[in-house]
């Protein structure tokens, strides 16, 4: 039966706690969008044991499994077109998104980035990186950035950032968990605020 809720994939490497947390808050919420995708280059990772638990499908998808990088890209392209995929969020997704799919989804993929930018973004950074250089630049606040996710790493539209104080003494793991628990509360109130923007 048709209803309106947007079709949505996930890319993730890891244990998708963000996934999760997504998860959680569409249900909770009932905001108006449903995973039918979580796609991966990894073969096992937490994102699939959740996403199975919850009856989402899973695809593992990486460039060893093609003779070339052009084929790659379009399994990948095909995969979200004949899903019906309207819009794509990563979530600790560890590779770059292919060319052919950012072109194919133009404002249409999201990403969440554990600092404040512009700043701490870019190549190399990701993960504990991204804390130990905020701690080293002596800032007094990180935080998390939902962006939109164009051809160059990191610099895609702002969709919303949200602030947590650097404390004293703070090591980078931390920090990191600091972050990621608001990363959390963000990324579905990101979603929302997308959803209502393009409805
Ligand atoms: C998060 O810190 C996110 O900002 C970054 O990768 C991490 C993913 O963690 N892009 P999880 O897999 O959602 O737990």
């Amino acid at each position: 039966m048709a209803d309106n809720k947007r079709r949505l994939a996930v890319f993730c490497s890891g244990t998708g706690s963000n996934f999760r947390a997504l998860q959680h808050a569409i249900l909770e919420r009932g905001i108006p969008a449903e995973f039918e995708l979580c796609l991966s280059n990894r073969s096992q990772c937490g994102a699939f044991e959740f996403a199975q638990e919850h009856g989402i499908e899973t695809l593992h998808l990486s460039e060893k499994q093609f003779g070339s990088y052009e084929e790659f890209e379009e399994a990948m392209v095909r995969a979200l077109m004949v899903r019906g995929i309207d819009l794509i969020l990563l979530a600790g997704y560890m590779r770059k998104v292919p060319d052919a799919v950012v072109a194919a989804f133009p404002d249409r993929i999201l990403n969440i980035h554990p600092a404040l930018l512009p700043k701490f973004g870019g190549e190399g950074m990701y993960g504990i990186h991204v804390h130990a250089a905020v701690l080293a630049a002596g800032e007094a606040e990180s935080g998390a950035t939902v962006h939109v996710v164009n051809e160059e790493y990191d610099k895609g539209r702002i969709v919303m950032q949200r602030r947590v104080p650097v404390m004293p003494g703070d090591t980078p793991e931390a920090l990191a968990d600091r972050v990621l628990e608001c990363e959390h509360a963000l990324y579905p109130d990101a979603l929302e605020k997308i959803l209502e923007e393009q409805p």
